[in-house]
C-alpha cells in the first residue's frame, strides 16, 4: 500500500514512521512539505499522490496555548480535517485519524465509551471534537483513534517534564485529581498498524494502554523504575491553575479491539529504551 503519514516529524508521528518501515511505501509529510490548513493543497497535493491510505498525525497540541489561539487551533484540528477528509472520499483513500479524551466533560468516573456524546471543555477539546464531526460529516472510509496521555522518545511529554524537573527541584507536587491511561506513543502506533491490517469496521475506536491513574500516581511510577526518591506531594488541580481546564475523569473504554498491554509495562519499556534503566 501506499501509505502517506502527515506530521510524521511529531510524538506519534515519528512511531508511526517506525512502525510501518519496510512493508509499505511510505510518504511523510510535515508542515514543509504541507500546511494541512491550505485546502487547496491539500486538494491538490495529496489528489496528485493518490495514497491508498492517509495517516493524519499532525495536530494542534498545546492545550494551554489553544485557549487563546482559538482560530489557528479551529483550522488545524476542526477545518483541515474536513479537507482530508474530503480528499480521502474523492480519491478512495482510507483515512486514518486520532482524537483525544478532552471531547469528554471527565465527569463520567466509570470513563467513555467509544459512542458516548461529546462535551469538550476547552478549547483544544472543542477543537477535536469539530474534527471528528468533519469526518462524520463527510464520510470517507476512516478510523477515527481517540488515545490520552501519550508519552514517547520524539517529543515533550509527563515522563520527561518530571525528569526534568527532580534535577530543578527539591520537592514535586504533582496533580492527584485527574485520573487517565497513559499510552506509549509506540504500542498506539503498532495497534493503529493492527487495525489497519484488520479490515475492521470503519468507526471510532479507543486505544490506550490498560490501567488508570492520576498524574501524581504517574509520577509515583515514574521515580519509582528509575530508583530515585524525589520527595513529591500530592494536590489538587486548584492549586496549579492552568489557562485551559482539564478533565477529571478521561478513561477511554475500550469495547471493540484487543486490550493493550498496562501503562506501567509500557512505561518500563519507554524508560529501558530511552536508557533511563537497564535491563534486569
Ligand atoms: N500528546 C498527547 O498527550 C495526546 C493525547 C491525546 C490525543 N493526542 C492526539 O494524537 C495526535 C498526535 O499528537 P502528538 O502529541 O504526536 O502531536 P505533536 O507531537 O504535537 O505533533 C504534531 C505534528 O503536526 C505538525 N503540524 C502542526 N500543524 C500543522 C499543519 N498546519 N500542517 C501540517 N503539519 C502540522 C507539527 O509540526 P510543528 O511541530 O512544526 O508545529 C508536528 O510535527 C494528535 O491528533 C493529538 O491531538 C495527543
Amino acid at each position: 500500500m501506499k501509505i502517506l503519514i502527515i506530521g510524521f516529524k511529531g510524538m506519534l508521528g515519528s512511531e508511526l514512521v517506525e512502525v510501518f518501515q519496510g512493508g509499505h511505501e511510505l510518504v511523510l509529510w510535515d508542515k514543509a512539505q504541507i500546511d494541512i490548513t491550505k485546502r487547496d493543497d491539500v486538494m491538490s497535493k495529496i489528489g496528485e499522490l493518490l495514497p491508498d491510505v492517509v495517516i493524519n498525525a499532525a495536530a494542534y497540541t498545546a492545550v494551554d496555548k489553544a485557549e487563546s489561539e482559538k482560530d489557528l487551533v479551529y483550522k488545524v484540528n476542526g477545518c483541515a480535517v474536513g479537507f482530508l477528509s474530503t480528499i480521502c472520499k474523492e480519491i478512495n483513500a482510507l483515512f486514518i485519524h486520532f482524537s483525544t479524551d478532552y471531547v469528554f466533560d471527565g465527569q463520567s468516573q466509570n470513563g467513555y465509551r467509544e459512542n458516548h456524546k461529546y462535551a469538550p471543555i476547552n478549547m483544544y477539546g472543542k477543537s477535536k471534537a469539530l474534527g471528528e464531526k468533519m469526518i462524520l460529516d463527510i464520510e470517507p472510509r476512516y478510523y477515527l483513534i481517540r488515545t490520552s496521555w501519550l508519552f514517547g522518545k520524539h517529543g515533550n511529554n509527563f515522563v520527561e517534564t518530571m525528569m526534568r524537573l527532580f534535577q530543578e527541584k527539591k520537592e514535586l507536587k504533582v496533580v492527584n485529581d485527574q485520573f487517565g491511561s497513559p499510552t506509549y506513543a509506540k504500542d498506539l502506533a503498532e495497534q493503529t498498524k493492527d487495525l489497519i491490517e484488520s479490515g475492521k469496521p470503519y468507526g471510532i475506536y479507543h486505544i490506550t494502554n490498560s490501567n488508570f491513574c492520576s498524574w501524581y500516581v504517574f509520577a509515583q511510577k515514574i521515580f519509582e523504575l528509575c530508583e530515585i526518591r524525589p520527595v513529591i506531594k500530592p494536590v489538587a488541580s486548584r492549586e496549579f491553575p492552568t489557562a485551559a481546564q482539564r478533565p477529571t475523569y478521561s478513561m477511554l473504554v475500550n469495547t471493540k479491539l484487543p486490550q493493550m498491554r498496562s501503562w506501567e509495562d509500557a512505561l518500563r519499556d519507554y524508560l529501558l529504551e530511552t536508557g533511563r534503566i537497564d535491563k534486569i
